[in-house]
């Protein structure tokens, strides 16, 4: 042990992590503070964000998907030979690449200097999303994927004889920290056993549900972390639609309610969902699923973020787009940067954990480029346990949207549409006024012509 000591810390990190999984021997494995986790880094694109990662210095990050766009991004059009856009488009937007050129798009998001810096101080691990999984929105029909999951575990630095290697999937689980101070990372696969979008089938598939089941059933953990590329607790589609949808377990319903099921079944306690995908940060939190409140914490991206699409003039828009389309789930409070209170600039997630506070608390935040915390709550681990009955805390009562409890698709539709409706009507009045303005310079036209002829 001695000589231990004299190493670097992250080389006892290691050591004490290789210990972990190879001798499954009870091993004191270091507490754990600090975790981080993010989504959406385009490798072709600067990432400044490592640094402010590296200086939260976890000692654990966990890639939440999209680590790089491997698919082929073609751009809009509506019109022309190839249409990749609008109902009568006759060509996809997205195809994609070929092995080699995902090797050649690893080979640049693995040498950029932050992240290199980061896995030299903390154990990465991860699960992948729809672009690096190979292609845009795509489910278990996509035929790259075992080719794909092998490039993404060697990204990973998976070991060659792992058995995450011979599974169908990327779904992993963790064990970190002493007794009675254990925290588990679950991370699932997403999309490789998904069914298409709108079959509400399984997102899981059987396998990495009766998977699932052991590891919820399994050694007891303090905390209990799930990574979904895709969010589990947001439901934005339900409020955006029908303008766009986006990908997320709100879009599987039956698949989502058997997996908070599957948590109240097995009586895990203090599970904290993490998710990515979306292009903004968002703390979401559900308290009639199981009989705790489920927090589900989204960053996204590292890289890709919705407000750097527009000019940043034009930015506010799209916060007061958020902040005008209705939310139940949205935690908001003092410690959001913007009122919306979602992040929709390049972002990392960093959960602290203080273990020596009584109670055991848990500071969930969103933080921005330069490090600052521009969304967070702290959630004290008591919270996180089922009291006695699966049955939600307190029932929304009839025709009342009660805030964390009802679901976005029970609002009142004035309240749910209102996006839409203002999309539409803003849509209307320009198409008036640009048709009204054509009526006018005809007329206007018109009668200068006819004054012409009389003169
Ligand atoms: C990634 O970044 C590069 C360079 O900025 C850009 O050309 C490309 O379109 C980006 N890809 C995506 C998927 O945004
Ligand atoms: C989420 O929203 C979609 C779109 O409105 C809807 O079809 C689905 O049932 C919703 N899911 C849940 C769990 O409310
Ligand atoms: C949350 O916890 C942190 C320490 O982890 C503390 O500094 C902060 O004041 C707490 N915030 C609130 C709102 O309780």
């Amino acid at each position: 042990m001695n000589l231990l000591l004299l190493l670097p810390r992250f080389s006892l990190w290691w050591v004490s992590i290789s210990l972990l999984f190879t001798v499954t021997i009870a091993q004191d494995s270091p507490l754990i503070t600090r975790i981080s986790f993010g989504s959406c880094a385009n490798q072709s694109a600067p990432q400044p964000i490592w640094e402010a990662i590296n200086k939260f210095d976890p000692q654990l990050f966990i890639w939440m998907g999209d680590n790089i766009y491997g698919d082929i991004r073609k751009p809009i059009k509506v019109i022309g030979k190839e249409r990749t856009f609008g109902p009568w488009r006759n060509s996809p937007r997205f195809i994609p690449s070929s092995e080699e050129e995902m090797k050649l798009r690893y080979a640049k998001a693995k040498s950029n200097p932050g992240y290199s810096r980061l896995k030299r101080n903390a154990k990465v691990i991860g699960t992948w999303d729809d672009h690096d999984f190979g292609l845009n929105d795509a489910g278990k029909e996509f035929d790259h994927k075992v080719t794909n999951q092998r490039l993404m575990l060697d990204f990973l630095d998976e070991p060659l004889d792992s058995p995450r290697r011979k599974q169908a999937g990327v779904y992993a689980s963790y064990t970190f920290g002493p007794t009675n101070r254990k925290v588990k990372v679950i991370v699932l696969d997403t999309r490789y056993h998904r069914d298409p979008l709108r079959s509400d089938g399984s997102i899981l598939g059987d396998t990495q549900w009766t998977w699932l089941e052991e590891e919820l059933r399994g050694q007891r953990s303090e905390i209990t972390i799930i990574g979904s590329s895709v969010q589990v607790i947001s439901n934005l589609s339900a409020t955006t639609g029908p303008l766009f949808y986006m990908e997320s377990w709100g879009r599987f319903p039956k698949e989502r309610k058997r997996l908070f099921k599957l948590i109240s079944d097995t009586k895990r306690n203090g599970v904290i969902f993490i998710s990515g995908d979306v292009h903004f940060g968002e703390i979401t939190r559900y308290d009639c699923a199981v009989g705790y409140p489920l927090y589900d914490v989204t960053s996204s991206g590292l890289v890709q973020s919705v407000e750097k699409v527009f000019p940043r003039p034009l930015r506010f828009i799209v916060r007061l787009l958020f902040w005008y389309t209705p939310s139940t789930m949205r935690v908001i409070n003092d410690n959001c940067k913007f009122k919306a209170c979602t992040y929709g600039q390049s972002n990392f997630g960093a959960i602290s954990i203080d273990w020596n506070a009584n109670p055991i608390t848990i500071r969930l935040e969103i933080r921005d480029v330069n490090g600052f915390a521009v969304l967070g709550t702290n959630v004290s681990l008591s919270e996180l346990q089922a009291r006695g009955s699966n049955s939600p805390t307190n029932p929304p009562t009839k025709g009342k949207s009660q805030r964390y409890c009802t679901l976005e698709v029970e609002l009142p539709g004035t309240k749910r549409y209102r996006l839409a409706v203002l999309i539409y009507f803003t849509i209307a009045v320009l198409a008036m006024a640009f048709v009204g303005l054509i009526i006018g310079v005809v007329l206007m036209i018109t009668a200068c012509v006819y004054k012409n002829k009389l003169d």
